[in-house]
């Protein structure tokens, strides 16, 4: 059983996409374990993004995703992290698959609608970025 961090940005929520990429991953058979909705303050999405620190597109990144609210959420089941990032669909638009989030929706690269962890360790410190150990539900049947 895997957990990963996602986190549906700005320009999704500003478009109305909440519900249909949730939905995905639902009809997937993840298990949601918690989600808020939230402004990420300027420090939590620099720890977030701390790996891209320096690269050129770090600080258009980090004033993207604090320009308006993201929906961040925790989702598990066996291998999450892979399955969710097969859900969403290559970083660039132009490259994610047919039927992906990114390929349905995205038309850019920054503004890419949804973050997946990329690793279980990614996802740990993710994870706590967002959300303490109380936030997160335990369901009695896993899938
Ligand atoms: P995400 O999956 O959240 O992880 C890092 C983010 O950086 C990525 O989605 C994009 O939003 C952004 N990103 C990655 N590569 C580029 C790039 N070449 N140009 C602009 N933004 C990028």
């Amino acid at each position: 059983m895997e957990r990963t961090f996602l986190m549906i940005k700005p320009d999704a929520i500003e478009r109305g996409l909440i519900g249909e990429i949730v939905k995905r991953f639902e009809r997937k058979g993840l298990q949601l374990t918690a989600a808020k909705l939230l402004q990420v303050s300027r420090e939590q999405a620099e720890r977030h993004y701390e790996e891209h620190a320096g690269k050129d597109f770090y600080e258009p990144l980090v004033e993207f995703v604090t320009s308006g609210p993201v929906f961040a959420m925790v989702w598990q089941g066996d291998r999450a992290i892979g399955l969710s990032r097969s859900l969403i669909g290559k970083t660039d638009a132009l490259e994610a698959a047919p039927g992906t989030i990114r390929a349905d929706f995205a038309v850019h690269t920054r503004l890419n609608l949804i973050h997946g962890s990329d690793s279980p360790e990614s996802a740990e410190r993710e994870i706590a970025n967002f959300f303490t150990p109380e936030e997160m539900v335990n369901y009695t049947k896993s899938v």
